[in-house]
């Protein structure tokens, strides 16, 4: 039988989270998470959250430094209505006892300054900005009566109204979940789903992102007919360690806005070469010169030199990455750090409305998951979590409208049906298909793309899928096998994104079709028929 509740989270970061606590006021809430309950994205996140804080900044500049970004793709109305939101998102974090650094400055916060961000406007605790805010909403989350925390469950599927023989458009009604303990699939029912599973950085070999980053929201919610836009933009973070026991871990943004600078192996600052902005540029102009700049040497890395910064702030500034790399046996406050680009962040998603509803009714998404509109081509630095608390609270409120005007009495949710899956597959299998894709989308559908590279991309991922979606439905799951078979659905979403646009912008860069197309920007939208 289906556990019910008023709404079903899946996902514990940012966006799960503080959905779940303003849902909580009017309802039950159930999270499920597929690992422990703080691994998510949201708990690495170093450079903080941008909102306008200061005096000396405005919602125009905040404005405009989004769209100047995101290369004429941003939705204009949603930047409006994230920017000025961004204090009272910031504010509902504070009250509930997360704490970001101060200083005696007029707005009482040691603001952060990062690439394209025109201002200081970014609220950090040191560079554990993440970590401390997915403290609090944790520790909220689990005190709170009416919210039920489900950690190792891991959503497979979401279930649509047709499966419980419902006339009328398609609507979502709860999900399927794999408790990866016992390895049973257990069935929620709920009015409303709300996707904050994160991204999909997993699907490149090397990435800035956790374990948990395999797109499974993504994906899930294609297969359940949602509308899915703007996967071809994918943030690659200029700066993660090149070290082989690092696993990209990475070094912020904000420490070249503090006066770090990047070197190639000659000792030159290349970044003036590139732009006028030169370190603080963009960051995909940072990553794509740092590409450039490695194609052309035929170096390994590059360096971000932190030396001529004072030895003491760097080690209070960032106590995280000084000790991280310390135990790598580098010092940065007396030698460069080698670095490397590595993917980070997806801007494109399941595409949201401005109350975070997809186009699949009572399915809400926020967070990396969704295409909301406000990154465009290129996401700001610190705009994401800014837009995972604004998204979360906006579709709270709209869901808990929806369930107290117009609540749906539905039948009863049918038990997962395994077929005739027998015992899983062999790991070697599942390992070598996500070992191939991870590396063929790191070759092909990387930093710099080509019309030959995107169609070889597309070719390996239709026979991996085709083989991928067979074994799938003849064993029975595991985690490894549902996060496989999401990872080879992203990647087929991004290429088939990539090969869509014929253009070069934000983002996206093809020597193919090197400039922006004349006339208006446009979405690349997907839709399962
Ligand atoms: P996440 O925080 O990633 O949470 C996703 C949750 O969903 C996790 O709990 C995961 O376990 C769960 N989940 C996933 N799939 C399933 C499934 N199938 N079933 C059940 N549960 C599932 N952004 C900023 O704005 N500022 C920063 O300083 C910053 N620094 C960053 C540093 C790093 C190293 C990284 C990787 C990202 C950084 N970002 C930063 C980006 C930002 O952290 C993320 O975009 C944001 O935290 C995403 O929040 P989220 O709630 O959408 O997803
Ligand atoms: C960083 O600290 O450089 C990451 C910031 C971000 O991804 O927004």
């Amino acid at each position: 039988m289906a556990t019910e509740s008023d709404f079903l989270v899946i996902g514990s970061g940012i966006a799960g989270l503080s959905f779940a606590l303003r849902a909580a006021e009017h309802g039950s809430v159930i999270i499920l998470t597929k690992k422990a309950s703080s691994e998510s994205a949201t708990n690495y996140a170093q450079g903080g959250i941008a909102a306008v804080i200061s005096p000396e900044d405005s919602f125009e500049a905040h404005l405009d430094d989004t769209q100047r970004a995101g290369a004429g793709l941003c939705r204009e109305e949603v930047v409006r209505f994230v920017v000025e939101r961004g204090p009272e998102a910031v504010a509902s974090l504070i009250e509930l006892g997360i704490q970001f650094d101060q200083d005696e400055s007029p707005s009482g916060y040691d603001l952060g300054r990062e690439g394209g961000h025109s201002r200081r406007r970014v609220l950090h605790a040191a560079d554990f900005t993440g970590q401390e805010i997915e403290r609090g909403l944790l520790a909220h989350c689990e005190a709170h009566p009416r919210i039920e925390l489900s950690a190792n469950e891991l959503a497979v599927d979401l279930a649509t109204s047709p499966k419980l023989g419902l006339p009328g458009p398609a609507r979502v009604v709860g999900a399927y979940a794999l408790d990866a303990e016992l390895g049973a699939v257990e069935a929620y029912q709920a009015p409303i789903v709300f996707l904050a599973t994160g991204g999909c950085g997993k699907v490149y070999l090397y990435t800035s992102n956790p374990d948990i980053a395999s797109g499974d929201g993504i994906a899930m919610a294609y297969r359940a007919g949602a509308s899915i836009a703007n996967m071809e933009f994918i943030q690659f973070h200029p700066t993660c360690l090149y070290h082989p026991e690092a696993r990209s871990f990475l070094i912020s943004e904000a420490v070249r806005g503090e006066g770090a600078v990047l070197r190639n192996r000659s000792g030159e600052a290349f970044m003036r070469r590139y732009h006028k902005s030169a370190d603080l540029a963009a960051r995909d102009i940072v990553a794509r010169s740092i590409d450039f700049e490695l194609k052309r040497s035929g170096d390994d890395c590059v360096y971000l030199d932190c030396t001529a910064m004072d030895p003491s702030f760097v080690r209070s500034r960032f106590p995280n990455i000084y000790a991280r790399c310390v135990e790598y046996g580098i010092d940065m406050t007396k030698e460069p750090l080698p670095v490397v680009p590595a993917a980070h962040y997806v801007c494109g998603g399941v595409v949201t409305d401005l109350h975070g509803e997809t186009d699949l009714r009572n399915l809400f998404a926020a967070g990396e998951v969704a295409c909301t509109g406000l990154h465009g081509a290129n996401r700001l630095a610190s705009n994401s979590l800014l837009e995972g608390v604004v998204f979360a609270r906006a579709a709270a409120e709209e869901a808990v409208r929806r369930i107290q005007v117009r609540p749906e009495k539905l039948p009863p949710m049918p038990d997962w049906d395994p077929g005739d899956a027998t015992d899983p597959t062999e790991a070697v299998l599942v390992n070598a298909n996500w070992d191939e894709i991870r590396r063929f989308m790191w070759n092909y559908v990387g930093i710099v793309r080509s019309d030959k590279r995107l169609a070889r991309a597309a070719r390996r991922i239709h026979i991996l899928h085709n083989e991928i979606r067979e074994y799938y439905w003849n064993f029975k799951l595991t985690p490894d096998l549902v996060e496989l078979r999401n990872l080879a659905t992203v990647a087929e979403l991004i290429i088939a994104c990539a090969q869509a646009r014929r253009e070069s912008r934000g983002l996206h860069y093809t020597l193919d079709h090197p400039k922006p197309a004349p006339g208006p920007a446009r979405d690349t939208l997907l839709r399962l028929d």
